[in-house]
C-alpha cells in the first residue's frame, strides 16, 4: 500500500485506455505520479502504451518535453488488465471509460472493493451528473469530477467540478494534482455541459443554423469565426473531429436539461442521419480522403 498522507497522492489508476484514458495517464507519470492504466481489452491497452510512448518521443524531439521527465514518465507507467490488481495502491482513481451512468458506477463498485479506503475517485464524463454518480457510491464528498480534453497532452484545461457533496478538501487535493500534470483549473458547480460544453454546443448550433438559412458557406462561416473572433478552429471544423453524432448527443442532453435554447437544429439532425458523421468516416460538414486531408 502506498504511504499516502492526508490528501498526498502518489499513484493514480486510470480507468479505460482509449482516447482520453491514454492521455490522462500520459499526463500523470508526466507529472510524476505512479500511474497504472487499466482496460478490459489487451489490444487497446498495447496501443495506448505505443501513443504514450509516441507522444512523449515527439515532445522530446519538439523540445517540449524534457528527456529525464519522458524517461520517468515511461518508469512510471504501468498497464493493467486486472482491475483489483489496478486499483490495489491508488490514491486516486480516474474513470475515463464510455459514457454510460450504468458502466461508471458500475466500474466504481468494483474499483471500491478493491482500492484503499483513503482513495479518492474522479470521473472524466462529458456530462453525466457527477452528484447522481457520488450518490450511488460510498464517498460522494470524495468524489468528483475531472474534465479533460482532447489531446489531453497538449490541451491545457481541466473543468474540477463539483458535486453537491464534494468536499472541500478533495478540491484542493485534485486541483494541486491537475495542476502537477501541468493542467489550469477551472473549478465548476455541477451544471449540465459546465462552461466549455454547454458554450460550444450553442456555437456549433448556431453556425448550423447560419447554413441553413445561407447566411455564408460553412468554409466562409469557419474563416469568419478564426480571423475575426480569433477562434483556434472554426466551429464546423472542430464539430468534423469531435464528430457530428457526439456533438448532437451533448446537444440534446442540453436541450433535455436546460431548455429551448438548446433545441438541435434541423439541418444538423439531418446531417447525422445521413451518416456525415465527420472525419472518422470521412465526410461530415466537409468530405476528406484516406489520408484525413480535406477535399472540399
Ligand atoms: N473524446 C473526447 O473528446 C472526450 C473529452 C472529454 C471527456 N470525454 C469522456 O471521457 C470518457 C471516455 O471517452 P473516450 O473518448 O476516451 O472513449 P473511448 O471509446 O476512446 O475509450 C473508452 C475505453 O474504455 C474501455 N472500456 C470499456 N469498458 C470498460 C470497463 N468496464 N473498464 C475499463 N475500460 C473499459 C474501452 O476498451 C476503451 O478503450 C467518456 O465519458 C467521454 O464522455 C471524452
Amino acid at each position: 500500500m502506498s504511504r499516502q498522507t492526508r490528501g498526498e497522492i502518489r499513484t493514480i489508476t486510470v480507468l479505460g485506455a482509449g482516447t482520453m484514458g491514454r492521455g490522462i495517464a500520459h499526463v500523470a507519470a508526466g507529472g510524476g505520479y505512479q500511474t497504472c492504466l487499466f482496460d478490459i481489452s489487451a489490444d487497446i491497452l498495447e496501443q495506448a502504451r505505443g501513443a504514450i510512448y509516441g507522444n512523449l518521443d515527439k515532445g522530446v524531439e519538439l523540445g517540449k518535453v524534457d528527456p529525464g521527465v519522458a524517461r520517468r514518465a515511461r518508469e512510471l507507467l504501468d498497464f493493467q488488465q486486472d482491475l483489483s490488481t489496478a486499483v490495489s495502491h491508488a490514491d486516486l482513481v480516474i474513470e475515463a471509460v464510455p459514457e454510460s451512468l450504468e458502466l461508471k458506477i458500475e466500474t466504481f463498485e468494483k474499483v471500491i472493493r478493491a482500492a484503499p479506503g483513503h482513495a479518492l475517485l474522479a470521473s472524466n464524463t462529458s456530462a453525466l451528473s457527477i452528484t447522481e454518480m457520488g450518490a450511488a457510491l460510498d464517498r460522494p464528498d470524495r468524489f468528483a469530477g475531472m474534465h479533460f480534453f482532447n489531446p489531453v497532452h497538449i490541451m491545457r484545461l481541466v473543468e474540477l467540478v463539483k458535486g453537491l457533496e464534494t468536499g472541500d478538501e478533495t478540491l484542493r487535493t485534485l486541483r494541486r494534482v491537475a495542476e502537477r500534470m501541468g493542467k489550469e483549473v477551472v473549478q465548476v458547480n455541477e451544471s449540465p455541459g459546465f462552461v466549455t460544453s454547454r458554450i460550444n454546443a450553442l456555437i456549433g448550433n448556431e453556425a448550423f443554423r447560419m447554413l441553413q438559412e445561407g447566411v455564408a458557406s460553412a468554409a466562409d462561416i469557419d474563416r469568419a469565426l478564426k480571423l475575426g473572433l480569433n477562434h483556434p478552429m472554426g466551429p464546423f471544423e472542430m464539430i468534423d473531429l469531435v464528430g457530428l453524432d457526439v456533438r448532437l448527443g451533448v446537444l440534446q442532453h442540453l436541450h433535455q436539461t436546460l431548455g429551448e435554447l438548446y433545441r438541435p437544429n434541423p439541418l444538423f439532425l439531418q446531417y447525422v442521419q445521413a451518416g456525415r458523421l465527420g472525419r472518422k468516416v470521412g465526410r461530415g460538414v466537409y468530405t476528406y480522403d484516406e489520408n484525413g486531408k480535406r477535399i472540399d
